[in-house]
């Protein structure tokens, strides 16, 4: 079932027309369907049904509040990399017990605020990350639970800067060093040991990475506990890709992968955290678009439209596919050109697709990019000076808009001349 489809000749998400929300926000915008959260979710964490599991929702991948309150209804949990995106998961509603927090790169600030609102675990990726812990912890008179991110070193992942689990990747405790830093963790006063996290990569197409890293890591749970240490919980990371309508992959099923991680921990009496995060939002949302002009190259059509790089980075910056089509429905018999959809930002780079077959679009018509609820409107800046893009969020035959378009002044608003000018 597809919450973003055409009837009555025009697309539609869920029951309002594409359209209307142009007509009253503007383009370009995200346009999110709660249907698809939540049917993504249910079928994510049902997958799990029987095991002790929190799906703690990757924030990074669309970290709008109304996008995690629309989640914690359902129960989930968050999955944090910055101290703004724990203030964003607690504003949202997500209780601090079911949030993790994880990333290289944490400030003693963002440990003291994770501490104050009593998180449940850091996944800790280094030892001068893991003393600082202990000294923030020592200050608040407090323990702070960890859980060592291990780097495993399985190769997965759908593009080379989104693989994250193999030794050459900053990411993650190297293998042979784990055991000397769970002993090092149980000598500190501050800290206490809960578990393993292993997180090996973004757009994984099939279980085999997910099935190496898990015995890797049983294994790994195995010794833990023979030297003593309590391992109550095996985090697992995210990473199940998700069709992005290029036929370039086919990922398993989310129930497959459940099966999968069920059949595997079976006897490693842990809790298993989950941290999804394309696979929940990434074909929950649409970025919304319209085309300016259409220009006669030397030897191509560019639809130049009016989203940009900073709106949707992902074409630019990992060559990924986006399946476009147009707002109005193109009917039975069509003309198809080939086009370059460009944005209108001073880069070459800003360029969605090349030589793409599209029902033939004139100015002033809509279209859309599919599959772009994750890592969409959450990695858009404001470069050229062009406002952040706004979403939306439909429920139903409803709409809300769930961030605004800045107004220039917005932006100037935060910029000052200095003194001596
Ligand atoms: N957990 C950790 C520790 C992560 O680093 C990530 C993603 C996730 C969970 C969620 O992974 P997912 O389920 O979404 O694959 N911007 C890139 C993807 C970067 C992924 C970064 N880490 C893209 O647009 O493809």
């Amino acid at each position: 079932m597809r919450h973003f489809d055409y009837k009555d000749g025009e697309m539609f998400a869920e029951d309002v027309a594409l359209r209307e929300i142009a007509e009253n926000v503007g383009t370009p915008c995200y346009v999110y369907s709660t249907a698809t959260f939540e049917r993504h979710y249910n079928v994510f964490a049902n997958s799990f049904k029987g095991i002790d599991a929190l799906v703690a929702y990757s924030v990074k991948a669309n970290s709008n509040i109304g996008i995690l309150a629309t989640l914690a209804k359902l129960g989930a949990g968050a999955d944090v990399v910055s101290g703004g995106e724990l203030q964003r998961a607690l504003t949202a509603g997500i209780p601090a017990k079911k949030i993790v927090f994880s990333g290289v790169g944490k400030t003693a600030d963002e440990m003291r605020a994770a501490l104050m609102a009593g998180i449940r675990v850091f996944n800790v990726e280094s030892l001068p990350e893991l003393y600082v812990l202990n000294g923030v912890a020592a200050e608040m008179d407090v323990k702070a639970p960890i859980a060592f991110r291990v780097n495993p070193d399985v190769t997965a992942g759908g593009h080379e800067k989104i693989s994250t689990g193999k030794k050459e990747n900053k990411f993650g405790i190297a293998w042979s060093h784990a055991e000397r830093a769970y002993a090092e963790a149980a000598s500190l006063d501050n800290i206490e040991i809960v578990g393993v996290d292993v997180h090996i990569g973004s757009q994984i197409d099939n279980l085999a990475p997910f099935e190496k890293a898990i015995a890797k890591v049983g294994d790994l749970i195995s010794r833990l506990r023979a030297n003593g240490h309590t391992i109550r919980s095996f985090d697992i990371g995210g990473g199940l890709g998700i069709p992005y309508g290029d036929n370039s992959i086919t990922p398993p099923p989310p129930d497959q992968y459940g099966a999968m991680v069920k059949r595997l921990t079976a006897d490693m009496n842990v809790e298993m955290i989950f941290e999804p995060g394309r696979m929940i939002s990434g074909n929950a949302g649409i970025l919304l678009s319209k085309v300016l002009y259409v220009k006669e190259g030397e030897d191509r059509k560019f639809l130049i439209v009016d989203a940009a790089m900073n709106d949707l980075l992902r074409p630019a910056l990992y060559d990924a596919y986006h399946e476009i089509e147009p707002v109005k429905a193109p009917g039975n018999a069509y003309d198809e050109v080939t086009y370059d959809v460009v944005g209108p930002i001073c880069e070459s780079g800003d360029t969605f697709t090349k030589a793409r077959d599209l029902p033939e679009m004139k100015a002033g018509e809509l279209l859309v990019m599919h599959s772009t609820g994750a890592y969409g409107a959450a990695q858009a800046s404001q470069y050229n000076t062009r406002p952040l893009v706004p979403e939306v969020l439909v429920k139903n035959g409803s709409y809300e808009i769930i961030r605004e378009r800045p107004t220039i002044a917005d932006i100037l608003k935060t910029e000052r001349l200095p003194s001596w000018l």
